[in-house]
């Protein structure tokens, strides 16, 4: 028998079937009882089954994406560790000292049991001791989605987003002459490019062309456009990335593309492993966004110097983070041991409620004095960048999330979350902001 747990509130009482024993092995199993989603699974093979709650409560990540680790569930985003009882028992931004907070812990079911070759749950307590022996057409009942957030959350199709310049199509992609068809808040436009320029149709409030994207605004927009000077400085080479899509709103691609603690989890394959955090600073809140730093010490294996003996491998990575609502994004890399410098350009169209477009740009510089990266440099940059949102496009797909929950309340925010919250602060001063300029 497991340990009973508190009860997760708002489900029901009594048994619930919820899979056969055989089919729950060491990869989280989704099941349903009483209504509620729940995750089975053992935490060793051949051991006993434990019963989780859908979501993890940190960034609400469904946890049948989860992998079971020695002995414990954790879950795929920041590596959050819960064990049998629920219990968080390690959060790795806070550092081997670091201990988790009792509000990280898991909203467990009241029991499990594994009884007649069936897996039950009893989500709340309930007077019967023990699952009742099933009928012979037992069957497990419906696996719901997992729950929604508390409160409102940012999506697509947000009313607010009318008001502001969205990407839309790469310049290149829109030839002389030429028209495209682009999504955008759920609606198809057509541009065109002739002798005056770029139209859209139907018409907008605003289109333009900017860092080598056209811009559409539907209505007259409250957004503050992000600058980004690195495009004239010559000291600056681009790369662009292929456009891609993620299947699902863009507040929460934002929010990953701002999340300074999954690397080591979700980029473990490429640019996670060997960093280390320093310490968050402070976000500097600015018109229409924000500003945010972050140091980090990495192993520089692609410095020559550091091959011939000349410089430390161990070397400080200073990242600048610089968010404009409601989906333009800048990180500038910068490396004090080797003057080098590479900007990131990230913005996104939110197409449909379940469709994002995301435009990357690279800018490289190889430093003061130095001459310019060569194309086989951008070439690789460009490469590493895409598996890096790859990785972060393949997390999108398992968040089952209709956008960026707004209360603060509905996910649990440590430091290292700064740049995070600060996110869902801007997109709701962004949406009232959008509400006045409607309402005048
Ligand atoms: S550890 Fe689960 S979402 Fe962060
Ligand atoms: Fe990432």
């Amino acid at each position: 028998m497991a340990a009973r747990g508190t009860g997760t509130a708002g489900t029901s009482t009594g048994w619930y079937p919820v899979a056969r024993a055989a089919e729950v092995g060491t990869r989280p199993l989704p099941v349903g009882a009483g209504g509620a989603a729940f995750v089975v699974v053992r935490l060793r093979a051949g051991g006993e089954v434990s019963a989780f709650p859908a979501r993890c409560p940190h960034r609400l990540v469904p946890l049948v994406a989860g992998t079971v680790v020695d002995g414990r569930l954790q879950c795929p985003y920041h590596g959050w560790r819960f064990d049998a009882e629920g219990r968080c028992v390690d959060i790795p931004s806070l550092g081997p000292a670091g201990t988790p907070p009792p509000r990280a812990d898991l909203a467990m079911p009241w029991a499990v049991e594994e009884r007649h070759g069936w897996v039950w749950i009893a989500p709340e307590r309930t007077t019967t001791p023990s699952p009742p022996r099933p009928p012979a057409d037992v069957a497990a009942g419906p696996v719901p989605a997992p729950p929604a957030p508390r409160g409102p959350v940012f999506g697509n199709l947000d009313p607010s987003l009318k008001h502001a310049w969205h990407p839309v199509a790469m310049s290149r992609e829109l030839r002389p002459g030429g028209w495209l068809q682009v999504r955008l808040l759920g609606r198809t436009w057509t541009l065109r490019r002739d002798e005056d320029g770029v139209s859209a149709s139907p018409p907008a409030s605003g289109v333009r062309e900017r860092f080598g994207l056209v811009w559409l605004a539907p209505a007259e927009p409250v957004d503050v456009p992000l600058e980004l000077p690195e495009v004239s400085d010559r000291r600056f080479v681009t790369g662009w990335l292929l456009p891609v899509r993620s299947p699902g709103p863009a507040a929460p691609m934002a929010d990953t593309f701002l999340d300074v603690s999954h690397g080591p989890f979700l980029h473990a394959g490429t640019v996670g492993a060997g960093h280390a955090r320093v310490d968050s600073q402070d976000v500097h809140h600015e018109p229409g966004g924000f500003t945010g730093v972050q140091e980090e010490w990495f192993d520089n294996v692609t410095d020559p110097e550091v091959a011939a003996g000349r410089r430390p491998l161990r070397q400080l990575c200073r990242a600048t983070y610089v968010y404009r609502a409601p989906f333009q994004l800048c990180l500038r890399l910068t490396f004090p041991d080797t003057g080098a410098a590479t900007t990131i350009l990230y913005v996104l169209q939110p197409e449909d409620a379940d469709s994002t477009r995301i435009y990357t740009r690279l800018l490289l510089s190889s430093g003061p004095g130095q001459p310019l990266p060569t194309p086989a440099t951008v070439t690789a940059a460009v490469a590493l960048e895409h598996r890096v949102l790859e990785e972060d496009r393949a997390l999108q797909g398992v968040l089952a999330t209709t956008g960026l929950a707004l209360d603060l309340r509905a996910e649990l925010h440590l430091r290292s979350d700064r740049l995070g919250v600060a996110l869902r602060q801007v997109l709701c001063e962004f949406g009232a902001a959008a509400q006045v300029r409607r309402a005048a």
